[in-house]
């Protein structure tokens, strides 16, 4: 019984896989295996003689196997280590930051004004590209009959044959969000809104579908200074530049009094726009003191209340500030140029990053 302890006890340590522990166990305990030979024996014996080697040899047999399922367990644990070493990653490595996808220069820009806009105080306010033209026209002191609208190069949707009520227009600029936001908030108030706009005008500089962000910012004792003061911070934390040069001239739009455009000293240097120096200036906002007949449409007395807003193309931002020639590539979604004026995904707007 001993000799056979030893024997088995040993080949079951000495078992090199599963395979070889499964003959083993065959060899001891299987059904034809050496103590299932032995039980067979029991029945040449005396009784006395039985019930002694009967016990033993189901002892033997339990101690085989427990030994066998206990190596067996320790082979598959051995093998589950392995797997797990080869599979092993790092998971402090840093990302590939450029691999497949990029940014897109006007979702970096947003991202690059958004927070810019956010370290002087503004939220964000959103509102519907689908707008109806007394939000995009009437509530901004743009009456039906006035010029402005038709400048605007207005797209209409199309109504029912038997609806009659005006038609929905594609927003043609971010500042019916200023009425919204006031319906909502009422004021104090600060915000920006950055966001898809749409003219029917195709050239260099001209797509039908573009981007705006409007700022709005509304309290008791608000005056042009502040606007002069909040652009110009804008500008210089925007563009990183010193030298950079904005040029504030009168204009007029029926929804501030008085009002500014803001262009920025600029040239075209090899198909492409250099700031800073140069002879021309490109347009890249509208702005002036809001309206007394916005504030109250937007429900709030005109009495107590005074505020600027601002218009700016972010597309124009992007070709400014990345020297991108053609804003009609913007919207090609051609991957050559995606690659190459397109941001990494970990490429944090440049303020943060320092
Ligand atoms: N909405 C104007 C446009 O699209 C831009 C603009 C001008 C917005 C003056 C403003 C503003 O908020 O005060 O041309």
């Amino acid at each position: 019984m001993d000799d056979l302890r030893d024997k088995y006890l040993g080949q079951i340590a000495g078992a090199g896989d599963e395979a070889d522990l499964e003959t083993v166990r065959l060899a001891a305990v299987g059904k034809k295996g050496e103590i299932a030979l032995k039980m067979r024996e029991l029945g040449k014996m005396t009784p006395e003689e039985r019930q002694q080697v009967g016990p033993a040899l189901n002892a033997l047999k339990d101690e085989i196997t427990s030994a066998i399922s206990a190596r067996k367990a320790g082979m598959e644990d051995a093998a589950l280590d392995a797997r797990l070493r080869t599979e092993w990653l790092d998971v402090t490595l840093p990302t590939r930051a450029r691999r497949r996808g990029t940014i897109h220069p006007v979702s970096q820009v947003t991202e690059e004004v958004t927070a810019i806009f956010a370290d002087l105080g503004f939220s964000v306010a959103e509102g519907p590209q689908i707008e109806t033209d007394w939000y995009n026209f009437d509530a901004l002191n743009i009456p039906g009959h006035h010029p402005a609208r038709a400048e605007m190069d207005t797209f209409y949707m199309a109504r029912a044959a038997d609806d009659d009520r005006p038609p929905h227009v594609l927003r043609t600029h971010t500042s019916p969000v200023q009425i919204r936001s006031l319906e909502k908030t009422g004021a104090p108030t600060r915000i920006i809104c950055p966001g898809r706009v749409y003219r029917a005008d195709y050239d260099q500089t001209h797509t039908p579908m573009f981007h705006q962000v409007e700022g709005m910012a509304i309290d008791r004792d608000i005056s042009m200074a502040n606007l002069k003061w909040v652009l110009e911070e804008f500008c210089r934390a925007f563009f990183e530049i010193d030298g950079i040069e904005l040029r504030f001239r009168a204009s007029h739009f029926p929804f501030t009094e008085p009002s500014a455009e803001v262009d920025i000293r600029c040239f075209w240097e090899g198909g492409t726009l250099k700031l800073g120096e140069g002879d021309d200036w490109m347009e890249i906002l509208g702005s002036g003191m809001m309206h007394p007949k916005v504030l109250a449409a937007g429900g709030i007395d005109p009495d107590v209340w005074q505020g600027f807003a601002f218009g700016i193309g972010i597309d124009r931002l992007a070709m400014l500030k990345y020297g991108i020639p053609d804003l009609r590539a913007f919207f090609d979604s051609d991957l050559r140029w995606l690659r190459h004026y397109g941001f990494g995904a970990l490429q944090a707007p440049t303020r943060h990053a320092g």
